[in-house]
């Protein structure tokens, strides 16, 4: 053996599942994809079309800049000061391939005395980035007990301290907002204290977006991070950019990594997604997300409960999160789905514990309606009743 082996991350194990019992892709035609993480891909109601080309000329054929294109970096900045007020410029962004490579730059430059707090209910990935990065982390209490909405009062105490945190949360859908939003970002803020705030899904909210960088005054003076991307609101989880936005200092590090270890990011993706946060188009395409994922995340809701599942979602993302009935664990649960050509994502993948199928929330299951078109509600709602029986 030379290389270290780990598996990929804990979604991977229900679509090879899936694959196993119905000689299927989770996503191909016929398949309902309730345990993916990806968005509609087309044109949503009332939303602008999505360009199919992107025209590219000798210039775009050179390497790219490390730390991203300017007019990406600027429509980026310009985004964050015209719907928060944030105070950056495009000298706060670094741009990466995707949500993901930003938040594993963060965790693997962060210095070996710094502790890593994550709630106990996160995004799969953080799990596995923090295993690989053999990074030691404390757990803030979230679970059926505080119905996974933790306060400030659980957060660690202490000099050191990088919280992580998504918000909206995946997979609770929980959304730290306003006052609350402020002091964790003032928290946050002080001397030895820093955090990333993995705002992925900042469009899919009730209402406005929300982002800590309304609530940062001055991020040069601080050891925070918001990472976005272009995966989710603005529906291009293929185009691969993300960004992560910062205090110079930070960004320049990234620069210096990018340049050894990335080598950039494809000049193509960041034409596309430079058009398509162009500000008119961004604000009616927030605008159509808000509204036609908040009637899919109620109307689901409605449903969802009336079968018994017990609901304890947040009013974000594109996720519910649920307890099943009788103590059916996700796994059993996802053996019956399957032969619909259906499955959810088990709970225990979400656990950052991992105490598995039987641990605290085995019997917990995340219902992704991200990709779901309106019309797919009947027939969806018909096979759940059949497997909860
Ligand atoms: C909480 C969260 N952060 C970040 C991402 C970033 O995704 P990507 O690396 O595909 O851009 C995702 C996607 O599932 C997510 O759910």
């Amino acid at each position: 053996m030379i290389l270290r082996r780990f598996p990929p991350m804990g979604v991977y194990e229900t679509l090879f599942r899936f694959a196993e019992v119905t000689s299927k892709y989770m996503g191909d035609a016929g398949t309902h994809p309730w345990a993916q993480g990806f968005p509609l891909t087309s044109q949503i109601p009332g939303g602008p079309p999505l360009p199919d080309s992107v025209s590219i000329t000798a210039e775009d054929r050179m390497y790219p800049k490390a730390d991203g294109q300017m007019p990406l970096r600027q429509a980026i900045a310009d985004y964050y000061r015209r719907v928060h007020n944030a105070n950056i410029t495009y000298e706060n962004v670094a741009v990466f391939a995707g949500g993901r490579p930003g938040i594993f730059a963060i965790l693997s430059f962060l210095l070996e005395d710094w502790s890593v707090a994550v709630e106990e209910t996160e995004y799969t990935p953080y799990y596995d980035i923090l295993k690989l990065l053999r990074r030691p982390h404390q757990l803030i209490p979230s679970n059926r007990g505080n119905r996974f909405r933790p306060g400030l009062s659980d957060h660690p105490e202490g000099d050191r301290v990088f919280m992580v945190r998504s918000n909206p949360l995946n997979p609770t859908g929980v959304t730290i907002h306003g006052d609350e939003l402020q002091q964790m970002v003032d928290h946050y803020s002080q001397d030895h204290r820093g955090a990333l705030f993995d705002e992925a899904y900042e469009w899919f909210t009730t209402g406005a977006p929300v982002s800590a960088l309304a609530h940062i005054k001055d991020i040069e003076a601080t050891n925070l991070f918001v990472c976005g991307a272009a995966t989710k609101g603005l529906q291009v989880p293929g185009m691969r950019v993300g960004w992560v936005v910062s205090a110079k200092r930070h960004v320049e590090a990234f620069r210096n990594y990018s340049s050894f270890g990335m080598g950039g990011v494809s000049r193509a993706s960041q034409l596309y997604v430079t058009e398509l946060l162009e500000s008119e188009r961004a604000t009616q395409a927030q605008a159509a997300i808000a509204s036609y994922y908040t009637s899919q995340r109620d109307r689901y809701g409605e449903g969802l409960k009336k079968l018994g599942l017990e609901l304890f979602s947040g009013d974000g993302g594109f996720y519910h999160w649920l307890r099943l009935p009788d103590g059916l664990s996700g796994d059993a649960f996802n053996e019956r789905l399957m032969k619909h050509n259906a499955a959810v994502m088990p709970g225990r993948l979400c656990d950052m514990a991992r105490r598995g199928d039987h641990g605290a929330i085995g019997d917990m299951i995340r219902f992704s309606f991200g990709p779901l078109k309106a019309e797919s509600y009947e027939g969806d709602m018909e096979i759940l009743a059949a497997c909860l029986k």
